[in-house]
């Protein structure tokens, strides 16, 4: 009636191909991401001070609605400077501010988007850091 002789590789070679994302990341997948804070300029900053804008939890939590509010406060009110909680003036800036300390966008930003498969889609224009392949 039917050829299982071709049916059952061609039913193998069909789930290889369906389920490859998910054996290709055994053992990977689990791996929490760790965003690394390396950089010069962090490595620059004070240990005492060496935080973000906002407190780390707020951060990974709000950064994108922060991005968010910064770029409406930029280009629909025309102000670009951000007061933190703590008093502190930041320039309201992907590029200029947040990618000054974090300048190793692959292994910060896109350490956890990559885990988590977001991809904002702010690169198409805004200019990333240059950094060595490593
Ligand atoms: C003055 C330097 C500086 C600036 C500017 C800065 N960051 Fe940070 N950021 C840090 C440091 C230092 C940490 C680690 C804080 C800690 O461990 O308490 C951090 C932590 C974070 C975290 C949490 C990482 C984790 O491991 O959970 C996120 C997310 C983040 N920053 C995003 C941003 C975004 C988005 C911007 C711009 C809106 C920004 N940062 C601007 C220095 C900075
Ligand atoms: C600690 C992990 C972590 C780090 C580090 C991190 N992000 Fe995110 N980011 C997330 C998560 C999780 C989301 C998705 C949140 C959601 O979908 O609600 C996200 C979403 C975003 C979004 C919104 C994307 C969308 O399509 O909605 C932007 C913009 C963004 N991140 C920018 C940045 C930038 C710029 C940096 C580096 C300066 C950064 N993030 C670092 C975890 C992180
Ligand atoms: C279609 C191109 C484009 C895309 C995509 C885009 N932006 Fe922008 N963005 C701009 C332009 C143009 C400005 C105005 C630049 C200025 O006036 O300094 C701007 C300004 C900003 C500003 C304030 C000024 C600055 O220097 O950063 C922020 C913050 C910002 N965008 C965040 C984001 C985020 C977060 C994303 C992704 C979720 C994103 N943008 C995606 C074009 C874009």
């Amino acid at each position: 009636m039917y050829n299982s002789g071709k049916i059952i590789p061609g039913i193998i070679i069909f789930l290889a191909i369906v389920l490859f994302p998910f054996w290709s990341n055994l053992g990977k997948a689990n791996v929490k991401p760790e965003p690394k804070i390396d950089t010069p300029v962090i490595q620059q900053m004070p240990v005492e001070e060496r935080k973000c804008i906002e407190p780390k939890e707020f951060m990974k939590a709000g950064h994108m609605q922060m991005l968010n509010d910064w770029r409406d406060s930029v280009i629909r009110d025309g102000n670009r400077v951000f007061v933190s909680s703590t008093g502190k003036h930041y320039n309201m800036s992907l590029q200029n501010e947040c990618l000054r300390c974090h300048s190793n966008k692959k292994d910060f930003c896109d350490k956890c988007h990559n885990y988590l498969a977001v991809k904002p889609y702010c690169f198409d224009c805004h200019i990333e850091p240059k950094e060595n392949k490593s």
